[in-house]
């Protein structure tokens, strides 16, 4: 059994230890799968030497997430609404964001990539995928995981303004204001965070820990 399993308030997996036995009665060294819980509650297991450290816990992530479409449905009133997801981080907030707004919503994705080597971008996007359906006289709402140097949304907000939606308002669950490099605001954020790498909810490394369930800050080896 992992060692670094530790109690955490909404995991099953925990409760499991807690009781040594898996709900079924088993004993969980007799587990073939026994579940893998990070120190700090994360559910994946880091990649070779990379550490991450708990930024947003995921309950924290769920009140405000469940805010935004509090806000959003309130804003939105008696009126129709379009969600567009940018791919693919955007993805598990999108989920969860959809589902706390009370209203009739309609749903679609962009995909862009970003020209340039690792991390440091040449400031060009690319959409990858556009719309399947026009977005004309819609309330749109953009949903991004993270608005960074603001490359990205400045150029989706310009590509959707031309294709003349009612509204065009951008909601992104982090904000990293630090970074900006091109001048977007988000209408709706769910948290500001320092300049940090966090992935989690969504956001990856390499593709890597997108299912984790909470935001973490993500540290490399030193090469
Ligand atoms: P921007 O164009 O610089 O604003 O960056 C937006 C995109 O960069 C996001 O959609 C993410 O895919 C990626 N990104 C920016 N910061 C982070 C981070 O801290 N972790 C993971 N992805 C990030
Ligand atoms: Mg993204």
């Amino acid at each position: 059994m992992n060692a670094r399993l530790k109690e955490h308030d909404s995991c099953p997996s925990i409760r499991w230890r807690y009781r040594s036995e898996a709900p079924c009665g088993l004993p969980l060294s007799t587990l073939k799968y026994p579940p893998f819980i990070l120190e700090d509650g994360s559910s994946v297991p880091p990649h070779g030497q990379e550490h991450l450290r708990v930024l947003l816990r995921r309950s924290a992530i769920q009140r405000r997430v469940r805010e935004m479409g509090r806000q959003i449905s309130r804003d939105f009133r008696g009126e129709r609404l379009h969600l567009i997801g940018v791919l693919k981080g955007a993805s598990i907030f999108l989920s969860d964001l959809i589902r706390a707004i009370n209203l009739e919503v309609s749903l679609d994705f962009m995909a862009v990539s970003s020209y340039g080597k690792g991390s440091q971008t040449s400031g060009q996007v690319r959409l990858t995928k556009d719309l399947d359906t026009s977005i004309e006289g819609l309330n749109v709402i953009l949903v991004e995981d993270i608005l960074d140097t603001g490359l990205t949304l400045h150029y989706l907000r310009r590509v959707l303004q031309q294709r003349k939606p009612k509204v065009l308002r951008i909601a992104a669950l982090l904000d990293k204001p630090e970074r900006r490099v091109k001048e977007v605001k988000a209408d709706y954020v769910g948290f500001q965070i320092p300049n940090e790498f966090v992935v989690g909810y969504g956001l990856d490394y390499a593709e890597r820990y997108r299912n984790l369930k909470d935001v973490c800050v993500l540290s490399l080896p030193p090469e």
